[in-house]
């Protein structure tokens, strides 16, 4: 693979946009439950709750938490203004804002949110990108707090070999860092637990998983 072969990550979904959810729930195993498992860790509440959506897309991960939390206020962080677009549209009848630009820079308020979701999104970052992301995450939620992470994951000997794919690119001059092109570099299920639990999140657990992909919590005690 060349540079010219690869997209920047916003331009990617931007450019996917218009078939996004229907191509996207393709690739994942047993898609409709899995956005649906995502909401598992979340309580049936009618307060305001504050919740953070890393990487939101179009927001299919939404639909299933405002059934359990239909006034939550939901902030949607995004690279691609096509995809946004289409979720605040979806969703014009909830409390949702919105922030064109990287989670990996955003300027999290401390001790703020009830939860944060991250679906589907940070199959796209090396180990160390996502411990730095995860600590200031933690920070942001409140105590008590939940981060709700689903995402597609590999066995450890599949994820190693995606991982040699990204490092011969990088040997060839190019940077692939922070997730600047769209490329995947999926972890193992297993591993991201450690991460997580390195960040200081506990405990740390699956609670729902299928052929490809899993849900994560982990809470901040
Ligand atoms: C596969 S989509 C997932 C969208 C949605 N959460 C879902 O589950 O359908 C990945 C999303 O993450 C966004 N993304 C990737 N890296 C990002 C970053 N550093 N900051 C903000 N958004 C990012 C992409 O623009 C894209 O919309």
């Amino acid at each position: 693979m060349a540079q010219d072969d690869l997209m920047l990550m916003g331009e990617f979904f931007d450019h996917v946009s218009e078939d996004y959810d229907v191509v996207h729930m393709s690739h994942v195993d047993r898609g409709e439950e899995f956005y649906q498992a995502l909401s598992l860790p979340v309580a049936a509440t009618q307060l305001p709750v504050k919740v953070l959506d890393i990487g939101c897309g179009s927001g299919l991960e939404l639909e299933a938490f405002f059934a359990k939390a239909s006034n939550a206020h939901i902030h949607c962080i995004d690279l691609s203004a096509r995809l946004m677009a289409k979720l605040l549209s979806k969703y014009a009848d909830y409390a949702v804002t919105a922030h064109l630009g990287s989670y990996l820079t955003y300027e999290y308020p401390r001790n703020h949110y009830n939860y944060v979701l991250a679906s589907s999104t940070l199959h796209h970052l090396l180990d160390a990108e996502k411990s730095k992301l995860f600590l200031a995450l933690r920070e942001a939620l409140i105590p008590g707090g939940r981060l709700i992470v689903g995402d597609y994951y590999l066995s450890p000997a599949a994820a190693a070999k995606k991982l040699a794919e990204y490092d011969e690119l990088v040997a060839s001059g190019i940077d692939l860092s922070n997730g600047k092109y769209h490329f995947d570099v999926p972890t193992s299920a297993v591993h991201e637990m450690e991460l997580l639990t390195e960040a200081g999140f506990t405990p740390v657990r699956t609670v729902w998983e299928s052929s490809n992909y899993a849900v994560i919590v982990a809470d901040k005690r």
